[in-house]
């Protein structure tokens, strides 16, 4: 609307005044994703989101998306200022995984090499050796597998199980999950199939198993995206938030985009699909953090520096 338009006008004048750049998740609204494209910052997955913030010269990073990377933008950036449209954007993966227990659960199995997924606190990051993001785990782990290492995983069930069938690796599993993908349902998949033989699917690892298995590609959401590129296929069938449609459209204009079915009859759940913290990032609350400086990201610096090695390792890593 023209509202809108006036107000991510507003936006990225308040940007270029506070010399900041907006770094954005894939899931969050279309026009949060349109406003990082066209005031030079950043759509992305969350190990790009990383990097891009880390890298860049901006004095002020604005994350659009959930708390864990906003906290891992002021982890690897101190001397920047970190603002959130809002801090209460968090994830049930992070929710589901408070550090006074996973501490206890390392605790217990102190022979095993602790691996978090980026999806959690800094004080969970804090407790382990590595941290991946979903575009890199496979690798992370084959690469820890060759040294002889057993893993203990946390905070996703689903992505670990994935990964463990993929690589063969001992890996003890915490048990968390992700709402919005653990909806996705592998009949309802099959019916859409039914209707559409010719179509390939794309999932996100968070998927329940039953998914991950009907899959043609299984990725990030970046690696989604370069896949929906990729494939020969004209009809691509998407296990993943569908935020992400606005930037998958973009990259494959000609292509036609399913919602992955969230019930077992091929119908789809019509706000299913969608992280409610992601949906929390709307333009007001940007511009009331770029007005204000409101949603700002603090970590005290000892905890920061624990939770700052694992995640270099991750960036080292994936060089
Ligand atoms: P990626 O963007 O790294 O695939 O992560 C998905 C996710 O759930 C972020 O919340
Ligand atoms: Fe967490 Fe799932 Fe939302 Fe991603 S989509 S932030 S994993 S709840």
């Amino acid at each position: 609307s023209a509202s809108a338009r006036i107000q991510s006008e507003t936006i990225k004048r308040l940007l270029r005044e506070r010399n900041a750049t907006l770094v954005a998740h894939y899931y969050t609204d279309d026009a949060i994703q349109q406003l990082a494209e066209e005031s030079g910052g950043c759509v992305a997955d969350s190990l790009e989101m990383a990097r891009f913030g880390a890298r860049h010269s901006a004095t002020t990073l604005v994350v659009a998306g959930v708390r864990f990377m906003g906290e891992t933008a002021k982890i690897l950036s101190p001397e920047k200022t970190v603002l959130m449209p809002t801090l209460e954007a968090t994830c049930s993966l992070d929710d589901g995984c408070p550090a006074d227990e996973f501490a206890a659960f390392c605790e217990a199995h102190p022979d095993r090499t602790v691996v978090v997924y980026a999806n959690t606190s800094a004080a969970v990051k804090a407790r382990a050796d590595w941290v991946v993001t979903s575009s890199i785990a496979v690798e992370v782990i084959e690469h820890l597998q060759a040294r002889g290492e057993k893993i203990l995983w946390a905070p996703d069930k689903h992505l670990g199980r994935y990964i463990r069938e993929r690589t063969g690796a001992d890996m003890l599993l915490w048990d968390g999950a992700c709402i919005v993908h653990e909806e996705f349902k592998a009949e309802g998949v099959l019916d859409l199939k039914k209707v559409y033989p010719d179509a390939a699917l794309l999932v996100h690892p968070e998927s329940p198993a039953a998914v991950i298995e009907l899959a043609d590609v299984v990725g990030s959401t970046s690696q989604m995206i370069k896949a929906a590129r990729e494939l020969d296929q004209q009809r691509l069938i998407v296990a993943t938030d569908r935020g992400i449609f606005y930037k998958m459209q973009q990259a494959v204009p000609d292509k036609t985009l399913l919602e992955a079915p969230t019930a077992g009859n091929g119908a789809t759940c019509k706000s299913c699909a969608h992280c409610p913290w992601m949906a929390m990032n709307d333009l007001n609350r940007l511009e009331r953090a770029l007005h204000e400086g409101s949603g700002e990201i603090h970590i005290e610096a000892a905890l920061r520096q624990r939770a700052l090695k694992p995640l270099e390792r991750m960036l080292a890593f994936g060089r």
